[in-house]
């Protein structure tokens, strides 16, 4: 193009607004399309399962109490990120998370490999009144969640949604989910979930697919 051309466009502010527009978008796509196209190739390694249903019931109470705002699920692969917390995230690990909880809000630590870091008893006093374990802790109490039973039936509706997205849950496994949930209180369900978080699903070494070692964080 010759000078005036761009003259042209550099003095007419609508012009070099759309055209910059233009540009900006052929940038943007360049780059997302080929995630889009990647993301359906990403499948569950071995050591990747299917939440079990008393998880899958932690994982709802994690969504709706809005955990998420305050704590991510995606260790990046930063040296200071992977000392504290473990191996990073991998896209993988996420597959059965509909939606991801990746997020990127810390007021409080990264959860992704929570899972082992402390007892059940330790989750379960720390979930009912943070500031009895951690003093200085800003995180809100969770206690009535020791007193709302889960609901065996929504479990198996949960269930039978994610076996239509793809989840490989056989009928056995959702013929067997209430008795797995019965008399348990979403408390406990929280808890499981959190202590399965990133111990199993930790990417492995390729000669070593099998079971993961329970590393959970340092
Ligand atoms: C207002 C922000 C906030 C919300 C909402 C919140 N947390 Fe926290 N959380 C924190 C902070 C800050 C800490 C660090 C201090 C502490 O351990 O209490 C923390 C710590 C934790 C830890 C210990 C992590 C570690 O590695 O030591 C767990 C587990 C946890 N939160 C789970 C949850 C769950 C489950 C929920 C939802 C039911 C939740 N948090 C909601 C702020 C929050």
């Amino acid at each position: 193009m010759a000078y005036r051309h761009f003259e042209f466009i550099e003095k007419h502010a609508w012009t070099l607004g759309i055209l910059t527009a233009v540009m900006v978008s052929l940038g943007g796509l360049a780059e997302i399309t080929p995630l889009f196209m990647e993301a359906h190739a990403v499948k569950a390694p071995a050591n990747v399962k299917p939440y079990d249903p008393l998880r899958l019931a932690g994982r709802d109470v994690y969504v709706a109490e809005g955990c998420y705002l305050c704590h991510s699920q995606m260790i990046r692969a930063l040296r200071f990120e992977t000392q504290r917390y473990g191996h990073y995230s991998t896209a993988e690990e996420s597959v059965y998370d509909r939606p991801f909880q990746w997020g990127s809000k810390r007021t409080g630590p990264d959860l992704a490999r929570v899972g082992g870091k402390y007892s059940d008893q330790w989750q379960r006093m720390h979930l009912m009144d943070p500031r009895s374990v951690v003093p200085q802790s800003n995180m809100p109490s969770y206690h009535w969640l020791a007193d709302e039973k889960i609901d065996p039936k929504d479990i198996q509706a949960r269930m039978r949604v994610l076996r239509e997205l793809g989840d490989p849950y056989t009928d056995a496994d959702i013929a067997a989910a209430p008795a797995a949930v019965k008399g348990k209180t979403k408390m406990d369900a929280l808890i499981a979930y959190l202590q399965g978080l990133g111990i199993k699903n930790e990417p492995q070494p390729p000669d070593d697919g099998h079971e993961a070692a329970a590393t959970g964080a340092p």
